[in-house]
């Protein structure tokens, strides 16, 4: 399999309760490199741009507004199969139906405040970057 880069969000329930570390320690562990990281607080305009693949959903509204609600950390990890990889890590969107291990089943509180975001796809991940880092902010 190819070297890959995925795009991942911590969310505000897991900054707010100060967890950035724990969860990089699990992406580390998994063999994952954070290649790119940064800690913003977004917009409403950001969080809308980012989710409009959702914006029919009902629950596009909340979503946004738990994205903008605190901090989120972005971040570019790199490795074999990065983003199938990642969404392995994650668990289910549910913490409730994750398995043991994976940093949902971990530390989400609830399907919406999942602590983490992970691209699902090749395009996903060119899209999800680009919006968020310039090419020099990466450094594999
Ligand atoms: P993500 O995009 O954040 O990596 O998560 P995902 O692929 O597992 O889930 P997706 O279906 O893309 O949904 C995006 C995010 O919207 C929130 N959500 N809330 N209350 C609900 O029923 C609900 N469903 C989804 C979650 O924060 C989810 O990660
Ligand atoms: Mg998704």
């Amino acid at each position: 399999m190819a070297i890959e880069r995925t795009f991942s969000i911590i969310k505000p329930d897991a900054t707010r309760r100060n967890l950035t570390g724990a969860i990089n320690a699990v992406i580390e562990k998994a063999g994952l490199r954070i290649v790119a990281q940064k800690r913003v607080l977004w917009t409403r305009a950001q969080a809308e741009k980012f989710y409009e693949e959702h914006k029919a959903r009902p629950f596009y509204g909340e979503l946004c507004s738990f994205m903008t609600s605190g901090p989120v950390v972005l971040q570019v990890l790199e490795g074999e199969g990065a983003i199938a990889k990642y969404r392995d890590v994650m668990g289910a969107t549910d913490p409730a139906e994750a398995k043991e291990g994976t940093i949902r089943k971990l530390f989400a509180v609830s399907k919406g405040e999942n602590s983490t975001h992970g691209s699902d796809s090749a395009a996903a991940a060119d899209r999800e970057i680009g919006l968020n880092f310039r090419l020099d902010e990466i450094v594999g």
